[in-house]
């Protein structure tokens, strides 16, 4: 077996652990005789994995019991659209534009009502948190929406913007689990699974109960209601059975190793590794503000395309594999997720090192 560093930006790497767990299990889970694939999401046996995956992710996230949590499908994308079917009883939300998953969220939403720009990073392709300390927010806005961690550019909020009352929306698609959050501060927090918490497949919800309604706008479909989803625990129709059970071995796993403090802990020494080599290096460049850096996508330049391709090939040779910027920015990228070991970031490093000694 010859396992790479994976620095995908989604579908991301797993914790090994998780992987090996589940290719024992793979045939036949617990003695039932089957693979969890194989089984009714009616049964007992995945009655108790749905359940438990979810008591876990409480325990996690300390989230608070006026809040549901779904499992659902469609990904993040879909939620662009659920959340404005769902919350916008006023037909009016504020957006803050971070980049390109914050701007096809609010693109969608125009489809069903007013949308407000409240602020925008755009000027410098991205690369900073605009000041939310006071924006132009209205107490007729159904919601705030903000996209958390910005995959594509490398940046994060590091404090929630000041919402003046207004419920807060938040996609944490790519930094879920990364570090503890305080969940009562949001009304919805969403995120694909397929970045630091699951196979891709899976979107979870977690959302404060009273904006659970029958109420929505009239032609919500049935499955994009959160009420349909709430009400049937997850299970109103097949959930995506075998991605949920991985998600729920990924939450035991962090349990084990003691929970989002002692991710967080871990991330931060990872990303400082390497934002401490970029801040140093003659050759390659952070692209982001130092103040707004996310821990989990680090994107970075040499400002010479060429050479950057050089970079990509020759990392990929030496077992690092998916360092190409996203299509839109060019350079190069390294998301480094929960599940990403220190060994492969000072691996990467290291590599850099030599990169640019030799060139
Ligand atoms: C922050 C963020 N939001 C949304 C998405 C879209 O996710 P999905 O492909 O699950 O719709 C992505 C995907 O990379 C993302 O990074």
């Amino acid at each position: 077996m010859s396992r790479v560093y994976n620095f995908s930006a989604g579908p991301a790497v797993l914790p090994e652990e998780v992987l090996q767990e589940a290719a024992d299990e793979m045939l036949d889970y617990r003695g039932c005789g089957m693979s969890v694939m194989e089984m009714s999401h009616r049964s007992k046996v995945y009655d108790d994995i749905i359940k438990e995956a979810e008591a876990d992710l409480r325990d996690l996230m300390n989230i608070p019991d006026n809040y549901k949590v779904l499992f659902l499908q469609g990904g993040a994308s879909q939620q662009f659209a659920a959340v404005p079917m769902n919350l916008m009883k006023n037909k009016k939300a504020g957006y803050i534009i971070t980049g390109q998953w914050a701007k096809k969220a609010a693109a969608e939403a125009k489809k069903y009502g007013e949308v407000v720009e409240l602020a925008s990073s755009a000027d410098k392709t991205f690369t900073y948190i605009p000041d939310c300390s006071d924006l132009p927010i209205t107490d007729d806005m159904d919601y705030v929406y903000i996209c958390e961690n910005n995959t594509i550019y490398g940046t994060k909020y590091k404090t929630l913007p000041n919402t003046k009352g207004v419920d807060l929306v938040a996609d944490v698609s790519s930094c879920f689990l990364s570090e503890p959050i305080d969940v009562s501060k949001y009304a919805v927090v969403y995120g694909g699974v397929q970045k630091n918490v699951g196979p891709a497949g899976v979107v979870i919800v977690i959302i404060r109960e009273d904006l659970i309604r029958d109420d929505v706008m009239p032609f919500t479909p049935t499955m994009l209601k959160y009420k349909t989803q709430a009400d049937k625990d997850s299970l109103y129709n097949t959930p995506p059975c075998y991605n949920i059970y991985i998600c729920g071995k990924v939450f035991k796993w962090l349990k084990k190793m003691g929970g989002l403090t002692e991710i967080q802990k871990r991330n931060e020494e990872k990303a400082k590794i390497l934002y401490d080599f970029l801040d140093q290096s003659k050759m390659f460049k952070g692209t982001v503000e130092a103040k707004d850096r996310s821990l989990m996508n680090v994107p970075f330049v040499i400002g010479d395309k060429e050479l950057e391709a050089k970079f990509v090939k020759e990392a990929e040779e030496n077992g690092l594999v998916n360092l190409k910027g996203h299509r839109t920015v060019g350079g190069m990228r390294a998301s480094i997720y929960n599940a990403m070991p220190k060994a492969g970031v000072e691996k990467l490093v290291e590599f850099m090192k030599k990169f640019e000694a030799e060139n």
